[in-house]
Formats: structure tokens, C-alpha cells, sequence
């Protein structure tokens, strides 16, 4: 078993690539953004808790979200790919530790890189499917829904995050800057570390994406 990671602010395409890389590598995809929607959604302890932190668009605390993540990599027998953690310095240290704990290998990190300029309109203009088993990702002016609030792939009304106002999104990137620079320093000397351009059409940068999987799985590991 090996864990993936992307990387990257809110809105560079982590989710959109995700979907689309654990279907192409039979991946099992890990969001913690997403697991911890659910949570907040059926408003268990820890959901009750996160609900207002991720509406103002800071970060849930680290133990938290470590102890959600390792509950979930217990119960996996699959390769991993993480999206949205680590986050943090310290996220990322105990991943490590964990891993080497348990003799999971890390694979890839691949950092998608996006200007801040880009990036608000694109999380402003995100509408999501509310089925979870589904949560196919759009955008109004550049991937709308065939039909106006309607997922095209499961007919579930489409949903407005509640952190996807410009006002939260100024909060998410402070939060982003606040850590970024320190997790991608932790990372960007293995070899295993890829920098992204994420600023083509998602079809761009899947292929780009795709080939660094390949050429790592040709490096004699599986992905
Ligand atoms: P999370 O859900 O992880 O949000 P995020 O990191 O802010 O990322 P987003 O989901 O906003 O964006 P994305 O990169 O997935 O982009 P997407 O593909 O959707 O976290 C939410 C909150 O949960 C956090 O703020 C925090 O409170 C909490 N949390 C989560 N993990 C945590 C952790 N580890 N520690 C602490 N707290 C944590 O694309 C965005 C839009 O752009 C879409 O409309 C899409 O259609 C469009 N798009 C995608 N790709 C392209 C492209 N190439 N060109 C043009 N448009 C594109």
C-alpha cells in the first residue's frame, strides 16, 4: 500500500483531478475537506465543532483531522490519494510517522500550482453535487450543468459550499499562505515531489498529472 498527495490552494483542481486520477488508477480518494462535510452534514461531535471554522475558512485543528485521516488509512488495504491534507507542518509530520509506523510507502506529491488571481472566481463560481457518493464538481461559466442546479451525472441538486463566498475565500487563502510554505519545503526535496502547472483546462493538466503517475509506475513501482 502507498499514499499520493496533491497539493495545492483552494481551487487549484485538487478534487476535480482527484475524481478523475482515482478512476483512471483505481485509487481510493481521501478529501478531508470532504469527510469532514460529511461530518459537519450529520452533525456528529466533531462536525458540530468544524462547522463554523470551515464556513469562516480557517483550519480544523491538527489533531483532529490526523486522527480522522488515521482512523480512515486503519481501515484501508488500497493505494491512497490524499486531497486537501496535510495542510500543515505538523499534519505532514505526523503522516510521516504514521506511515513509517505502519510501513506504508509514500508515493507521489504532486503540487498544483495556481495564481491567487485565478483562483477566487473559481471557487466562487463552484457549484457541487449534494450526493456525496457522487460530488461531481462544476463551474458556472466554465463547466456548467447541462441543466441549471442538476448534476448531470446522478440528477441530484447541485450545491453552493458555504465557504465558496469571496469573504471566506480571503480567509482560506491567509490560511493557505499562513502554512503552505513550510509543508512545501517538508516535501519538495524528495523525489517523489512534482510541480504542476494548474492553470490549463482540466484535460490539460490531467494529462500532464497522468504521465507523472506513469513514468513513477514505470520507475518499477506501482502507482
Ligand atoms: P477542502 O475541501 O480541502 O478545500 P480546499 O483545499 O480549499 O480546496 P477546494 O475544494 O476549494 O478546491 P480544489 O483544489 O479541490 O478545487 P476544485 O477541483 O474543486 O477544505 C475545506 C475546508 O475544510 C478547509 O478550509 C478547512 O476548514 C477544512 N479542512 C480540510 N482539510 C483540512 C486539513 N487537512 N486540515 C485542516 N482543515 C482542513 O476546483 C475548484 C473550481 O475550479 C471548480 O469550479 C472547478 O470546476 C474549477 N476548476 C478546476 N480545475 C480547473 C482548471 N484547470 N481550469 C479552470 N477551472 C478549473
Amino acid at each position: 500500500m502507498k499514499v499520493h498527495i496533491l497539493l495545492g490552494p483552494p481551487g487549484s483542481g485538487k478534487g476535480t483531478q482527484a475524481k478523475r486520477l482515482v478512476e483512471h488508477f483505481s485509487l481510493v480518494h481521501l478529501s478531508t475537506g470532504d469527510i469532514l462535510r460529511d461530518a459537519v452534514s450529520k452533525e456528529t461531535e466533531i462536525g458540530l465543532r468544524a462547522k463554523a471554522i470551515m464556513a469562516a475558512g480557517k483550519l480544523v485543528d491538527d489533531d483532529t483531522v490526523n486522527g480522522l485521516v488515521f482512523a480512515r488509512l486503519q481501515d484501508e488495504t488500497g493505494n491512497v490519494l490524499f486531497d486537501g491534507y496535510p495542510r500543515t507542518l505538523q499534519q505532514a509530520e505526523a503522516l510521516a510517522d504514521f506511515l513509517s509506523a505502519q510501513g506504508i510507502e509514500l508515493g507521489l506529491v504532486v503540487d498544483i500550482e495556481v495564481p491567487e488571481e485565478a483562483l477566487e472566481d473559481r471557487v466562487v463560481k463552484r457549484r457541487v453535487c449534494s450526493n456525496n457518493a457522487c460530488g461531481d464538481i462544476y463551474h458556472l461559466d466554465r463547466k456548467p450543468p447541462k441543466t441549471a442546479g442538476v448534476c448531470d451525472k446522478c440528477g441530484s441538486s447541485l450545491k453552493h459550499r458555504s465557504d465558496d463566498t469571496a469573504e471566506a475565500f480571503k480567509s482560506r487563502m491567509k490560511a493557505f499562505y499562513d502554512t503552505f510554505k513550510p509543508l512545501q519545503a517538508f516535501y519538495s526535496g524528495k523525489p517523489n515531489y512534482k510541480r504542476v502547472d494548474g492553470t490549463g483546462m482540466p484535460d490539460a493538466v490531467f494529462a500532464t498529472v497522468v504521465k507523472i503517475f506513469e513514468a513513477h509506475e514505470t520507475s518499477g513501482e506501482r502507482v
